[in-house]
């Protein structure tokens, strides 16, 4: 199923997208907060990345959309809908990943935002999070204009990364944050955003 935004389309992710799919994880800029900087091989693009994501939607309707630009079809990123493995909650986790070019429009919120809308108005899930490393301000900031709320923190506990070592070298701190929205809150939220007319309510 395709979503349509103010400023994108999103699409079902396919084999057909597999090459954009490499080369955005090529950017070690993108992949920063991801894996450190290091690009994903295409292996596993080709061989678990698509696949796992087909296979979710052919199950739950869940997977990985492309973000497209709806004039040109250009390849700009993408967000994902992902059913947690191990869980037993109603729940659903949320990704995003832009190309560089695109940053800082507004595009990961309103993608994101219609990734939410989907989940609550399409899908029995009563709680969508997403979680990152402490330090993705970028992506911390795309939670909390989601009206998300943090509901976790790890803490990095390597005992080689002292606080003075994080102080010289803050890329090694792991820490990661979790944020979430539950179905009430988004109902809620929802009824200011319209009344509002935009994200910022
Ligand atoms: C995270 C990401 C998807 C955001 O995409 P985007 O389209 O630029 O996001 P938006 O424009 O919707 O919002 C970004 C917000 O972060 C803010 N921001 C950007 N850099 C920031 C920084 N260094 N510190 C604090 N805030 C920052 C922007 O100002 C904006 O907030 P604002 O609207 O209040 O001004 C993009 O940076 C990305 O693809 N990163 C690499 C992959 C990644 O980290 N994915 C997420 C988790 S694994």
């Amino acid at each position: 199923m395709n979503i349509d935004t103010a400023r994108a389309r999103l699409r079902p992710v396919s084999f057909v997208d597999v090459d954009e799919l490499v080369h955005l994880d090529s950017d070690p800029e993108v992949m920063r907060f991801v894996s450190g900087g290091a690009p994903t091989p295409r292996a596993v693009i080709e061989d678990w990345v698509v696949p796992r994501a087909e296979t979710e939607r052919r199950m739950y309707g869940t997977g990985t959309w492309v973000l497209c630009d709806p004039a040109t079809t250009a390849f700009l990123g993408w967000v994902s809908l992902r059913t947690p493995r191990h869980s037993t909650r109603a729940e659903l986790e949320l990704s995003y990943r832009l190309r560089r070019t695109v940053w800082g429009r507004g595009l990961a919120t309103e993608a994101a935002f219609a990734m939410i809308a989907f989940a609550f108005d399409h899908l029995s899930t009563d709680r969508v999070f997403a979680g990152t490393v402490a330090r993705n301000a970028p992506s911390r900031r795309v939670m909390e204009k989601l009206g998300m709320t943090l509901s976790a923190i790890h803490l990095c506990d390597d005992a080689a990364d002292s606080a003075e070592l994080l102080a010289i070298h803050p890329d090694r701190d792991r820490s990661e944050v979790e944020y979430e929205i539950l179905r009430a809150d988004w109902q809620e939220r929802s009824l200011r955003w319209s009344s509002a007319g935009d994200l910022s309510a």
